[in-house]
């Protein structure tokens, strides 16, 4: 056996569904499965049914997490082609805003260059603007920071060419950064195929060759988050399936076999997973340790997960490294996947001043 301790780890990207998709998740199930997965605090995506772009929509979301949070989080605003003029002022409330710059699950696209330029000019420029952006798309959001000189973090880099252009434009000294998914590290349009709808999620797996591509220039990604957008296998398997699949329960053994296999340092992973979402949010970080047996083997099963959907596209892999512990605010919060917290032990993150 051999223990590693390591703060508490960050995700910036998931979809807990609180409001209004709690059949998928709700902030207790979805906090619960953060903390099984050694993360401690989870910045959550605006795109709920209704969308979170007013006032009135943060603090009803805000209430449900006050509630329902086992884990620290904070919350993304939404961009919308109306809200340009208000939903700024709510900044000092949220983590940063989010704009659906192509096409994806739930009602916030923006279609307009006119909207999204009216909210370049409005975000305060030190605060992340964090977008869903892919291939050309990715390109003009790349050229938006640049010409508003506004910080712009680009979600889930999937493909070769896009993260060849952001290693070109962070050369050159644009005001970006950027996340990859552990599922775009670990599976490709292969494994796309074998699951059927449970492997679909926007962007889409890409070739091994994308992937690849992503370990290769993994030296300019700033942080791994998950996405975690849980659908139920129910709606998976209907007509029409939605994009989206769990990963906060899978993320640090799958990175933490990467790190038993020589492609990744500890210290990077404590990186991409700790330090950066930090800094690029300029976060409080919770006080908080994970302990790990990094010794540990197990093969990922839906068995026993805490997330609602009770479904894992990693199915059957084997991975190195288990999560015995997370303490939070001096509190044993977990302790080999059960939660030992109260719902509404989580609290908002604070922002550095
Ligand atoms: O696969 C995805 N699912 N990609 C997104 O951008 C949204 C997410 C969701 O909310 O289900
Ligand atoms: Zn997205
Ligand atoms: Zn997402």
């Amino acid at each position: 056996m051999s223990i590693l301790h390591l703060p508490g780890l960050i995700d910036i990207h998931v979809h807990l569904r609180d409001p209004g998709g709690t059949h998928k998740e709700d902030f207790a199930t979805g906090t619960a499965a953060a903390l099984a997965g050694g993360i401690v605090a989870v910045l959550d995506m605006p795109n709920n049914t209704p969308p979170v772009t007013d006032a009135d929509s943060l603090h009803a979301k805000l209430a449900a997490a006050e509630e329902k949070a086992h884990c620290d989080y904070g919350l993304y605003l939404g961009a919308n082609e109306s809200n340009a003029d208000t939903v700024f002022r709510l900044h000092a409330e949220a983590c940063g805003l989010k704009m659906y710059l192509d096409q994806t699950y739930g009602p916030l696209r923006l279609a307009q260059l006119s909207a999204v330029m009216a909210h370049f000019r409005r975000w305060p420029a030190h605060l992340p603007i964090a977008v869903h952006a892919e291939g050309l798309v990715l390109a003009g959001a790349i050229a938006l920071a640049q010409a508003h000189n506004q910080r712009v973090h680009l979600c889930h880099v999937s493909r070769a060419a896009d993260i060849a252009l952001i290693r070109a434009a962070k050369e050159r000294g644009a005001p970006i950064t950027c996340e990859v998914t552990p599922h775009h590290l670990f599976l490709t349009a292969a494994d796309a195929k074998r699951l059927g709808p449970l492997g679909y999620m926007k962007p889409t797996l890409g070739t091994a060759a994308d992937r690849d591509a992503l370990w290769a220039n993994l030296d300019v990604v700033d942080c791994i988050a998950t996405d975690h957008a849980p659908h139920t296998i129910a709606e998976k398997g209907g007509e029409n399936p939605p994009p989206g699949v769990p990963g906060l329960e899978t993320a640090l053994p799958l990175m933490l076999t990467a790190v038993h296999e020589g492609r990744l340092s500890l210290e990077r992973l404590v990186e991409l997973m700790h330090d950066n979402p930090v800094r690029i949010f300029g976060l409080v970080p919770p006080d908080s340790e994970i302990e790990i047996d990094t010794t540990a083997q197990h093969t990922i099963s839906r068995r026993g997960l805490h997330t609602k959907c009770g479904w894992t596209p990693f199915e059957g892999m084997l991975v190195w490294g288990q999560v015995r512990k997370v303490a939070l605010r001096g509190k044993l919060a977990c302790r080999d996947g059960d939660i030992l917290i109260p719902p509404g032990f989580g609290q908002p993150l604070r922002r550095t001043a």
